[in-house]
C-alpha cells in the first residue's frame, strides 16, 4: 500500500528560486502563525533567504521542502555551527495545517536526522511554540507533542514576552537612577550598528559566552568558540537581512567589557523590535547591571524609533533575575517554547 507520506518527495530547496522559496517560507510562515497568531514571530522571507545564502565561517544553514503532488506542504530548517559544537544540528519542521496528522511532519525530519548524520551532527535541537496557557510542558500542543513522539525530550522551557512600546520616559529615567546608585564604578556606552573597533575583542568574547552563561536546563551545550571575524561576519549577514542593532554595554574601571543588552529591528517587520541577549559577567553581578543595561538601550531603542510598538524577548522559565527585570519594566507573558533534544545513536 502507498502511504501519503511515502509519496512525499523532500528536497533541498534553492533560496535563489523564487516560487519554490516562497513556497517553502509560505509553509514555516502559516504553520508558526496557527500555532500563536498575533504573537507568532516567524523571520520574514528575506531574513531567511539572506541567511541560507550566507557563507560564514561561523554557521551553514540549509532548507527542505516537502511536496506532495507538486505542492509544497512541509519544510525544514537546519543549522550547524562550523567553530564550535560539532556534533550538534538545530532543525525545524514544519507542516501546513490542513496535511498534518498524516505523517509527513515525520517524514521531513527523517530526512533532516538522515542529513545531520551525513554531516556528522549526531545532538539534534528543535525549537517549538506553544500557547501560554498549554502550560510550561505543552501538553496538547503540536510541537512538543511531535517532538516527544520522534524521541526528543524538552531540555528548557522557555517564555516569550511583550512589551508595548513607548515605555513611559519617566518610568525609565527612575529605574535608570535607581540602578545608577549601584553601578557607579562602571561606565554605560550605547551605539546603532556594528560594534566599534575599540571594542570589538570585548563584544566578541561576553556575546560568545551568552548561550552557555545563561541557564540551559538539560540541554547538551558546548561555549562558542571566540571570533572577531565571526562578530563581522554577523553584522554583514544582519545588514543584508534588512536588520539594525541597538547595543549597550557596561565597562569596569579597567575598560573591560563585563555587561551587555542588544536588540534588533527589521526593516520587513515594520513596528516591531525583539531583544536578543542581556548577559552580566558572573564577578560584576550584583550591580544592578542588567537593568543598567536593559534599560539604557530601551532608551536609546525610544530616543531613536518612535515607530517601534512592540519588544518582544524570551526568557527560560527559570531565569528570575531576568524575568523580574522584565516585569519591572512592563512585559507581559505570551507564549511558551521549548528546546527539545535528541541524540542520534
Ligand atoms: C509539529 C508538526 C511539524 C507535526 O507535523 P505532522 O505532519 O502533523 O506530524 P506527523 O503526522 O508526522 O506526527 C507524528 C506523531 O507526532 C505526534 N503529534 C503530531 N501532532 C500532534 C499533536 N497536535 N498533538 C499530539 N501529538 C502530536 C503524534 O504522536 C503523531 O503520530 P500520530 O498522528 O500517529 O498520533 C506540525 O504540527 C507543525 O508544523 N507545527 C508547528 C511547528 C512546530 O511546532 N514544529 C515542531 C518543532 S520542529
Amino acid at each position: 500500500m502507498t502511504t501519503l507520506a511515502s509519496r512525499l518527495e523532500v528536497v533541498g530547496v534553492d533560496p535563489a528560486n523564487e516560487a519554490a522559496f516562497a513556497a517553502w517560507h509560505h509553509v514555516y510562515d502559516a504553520a508558526e502563525r496557527h500555532e500563536l497568531g498575533e504573537v507568532a514571530t516567524p523571520w520574514r522571507l528575506e531574513e531567511v533567504r539572506a541567511t541560507m545564502q550566507d557563507t560564514a565561517s561561523h554557521s551553514w544553514t540549509g532548507g527542505w521542502a516537502g511536496v506532495l503532488d507538486g505542492e509544497t506542504v512541509a519544510s525544514g530548517w537546519m543549522r550547524t555551527p562550523l567553530l564550535d559544537n560539532h556534533e550538534l544540528a538545530e532543525v525545524l519542521v514544519h507542516v501546513l495545517p490542513a496535511h498534518r496528522r498524516r505523517g509527513l511532519g515525520t517524514a521531513v525530519l527523517r530526512r533532516l536526522e538522515e542529513v545531520a548524520l551525513e554531516r556528522g551532527r549526531r545532538v539534534l535541537n528543535s525549537l517549538a511554540s506553544w500557547p501560554y496557557e498549554a502550560g510550561p510542558s505543552g501538553a496538547g500542543a503540536a510541537g512538543p507533542g511531535f517532538a516527544r513522539s520522534r524521541g526528543y525530550a524538552l531540555a528548557l522551557s522557555e517564555v516569550q514576552r511583550e512589551l508595548r512600546l513607548p515605555v513611559a520616559d519617566e518610568s525609565l529615567a527612575r529605574l535608570a537612577t535607581d540602578a545608577a546608585a549601584q553601578h557607579a564604578a562602571y561606565e554605560l556606552r550605547s551605539w546603532v550598528g556594528p560594534v566599534p573597533d575599540e571594542l570589538l575583542a570585548g563584544w566578541a568574547e561576553i556575546t560568545a559566552s551568552l548561550e552557555t552563561e545563561a541557564p540551559t536546563g538539560d540541554l547538551a551545550l558546548e561555549p562558542q568558540a571566540v571570533s572577531l571575524e565571526a562578530v563581522r561576519e554577523r553584522e554583514a549577514l544582519a545588514a543584508r537581512q534588512g536588520r539594525t542593532k541597538y547595543v549597550t554595554v557596561a565597562l569596569d574601571a579597567t575598560g573591560a567589557m563585563v555587561a551587555y543588552s542588544d536588540l534588533a529591528t527589521t526593516e520587513h517587520e515594520p513596528g516591531r523590535a525583539y531583544q536578543w541577549g542581556t548577559l552580566v559577567r558572573r564577578e560584576h553581578r550584583g550591580h544592578r547591571l542588567g537593568m543598567a543595561v536593559k534599560v539604557a538601550n530601551l532608551r536609546l531603542l525610544q530616543r531613536e524609533r518612535r515607530d517601534i510598538e512592540r519588544l518582544t524577548t524570551y526568557n527560560a522559565e527559570v531565569n528570575d533575575h531576568m524575568i523580574a527585570i522584565n516585569r519591572a519594566l512592563g512585559f507581559r507573558p505570551v507564549a511558551r517554547l521549548g528546546d527539545f533534544q535528541k541524540r542520534l545513536g
